[in-house]
């Protein structure tokens, strides 16, 4: 049976009905639209659909709906301000970071989410905080890489 929510989603408030067996990548990408979050093993096993719940890095393919209710989600669409992209952005696009791309909304909000409680990652920090993250194409030095000099560019900016 449908139930109403409110989900929180880059700052702006849905209210919308759901199944309570929904998954949150299921109603990100098919009920608002917000397809940056990937759906790939559905399993939990390769990072492609990471969001933030509360500053947190999880599998929205692995999180119930209700279980996201009512709390702060962050997705790949919200880092863009005024026009300007997150510092993860640029560096990837600089480094040619991402290649086929599917990996890459994960991947950035994983170092989101490192680089908000560790400003100044060590490299090892960088991959520990990418484990869960998986890429076919690139080989992880220029995703690696691309981390550490936007560190460098938000301490610049700050
Ligand atoms: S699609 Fe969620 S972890 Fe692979
Ligand atoms: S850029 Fe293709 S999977 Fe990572």
């Amino acid at each position: 049976m449908s139930q109403a929510i409110t989900l929180n989603v880059n700052g702006r408030k849905y209210e919308l009905p759901v199944e309570p067996h929904w998954t949150l990548q299921f109603v990100l990408r098919e009920k608002l639209d917000l397809t940056g979050s990937k759906r790939s093993c559905e399993d939990g096993d390769c990072g492609a659909c990471t969001v933030l719940i509360e500053g947190t890095p999880i599998n929205a393919c692995m999180t119930l709906i209700m279980d996201a209710r009512d709390k702060e989600i962050e997705t790949i669409e919200g880092l863009e301000e005024n026009g300007q992209l997150h510092p993860l952005q640029e560096t990837f696009y600089e480094n040619a970071a991402s290649q086929c791309g599917f990996c890459t909304p994960g991947m950035i909000m994983s170092a989101k989410a490192l680089l908000e409680h560790e400003p100044s990652p060590s490299t090892e920090q960088v991959q520990h905080a990418l484990s869960g993250n998986l890429c076919r194409c690139t080989g992880y030095y220029k995703i690696i890489e691309s981390v550490l000099e936007a560190s460098e560019k938000m301490a610049d900016r700050r």
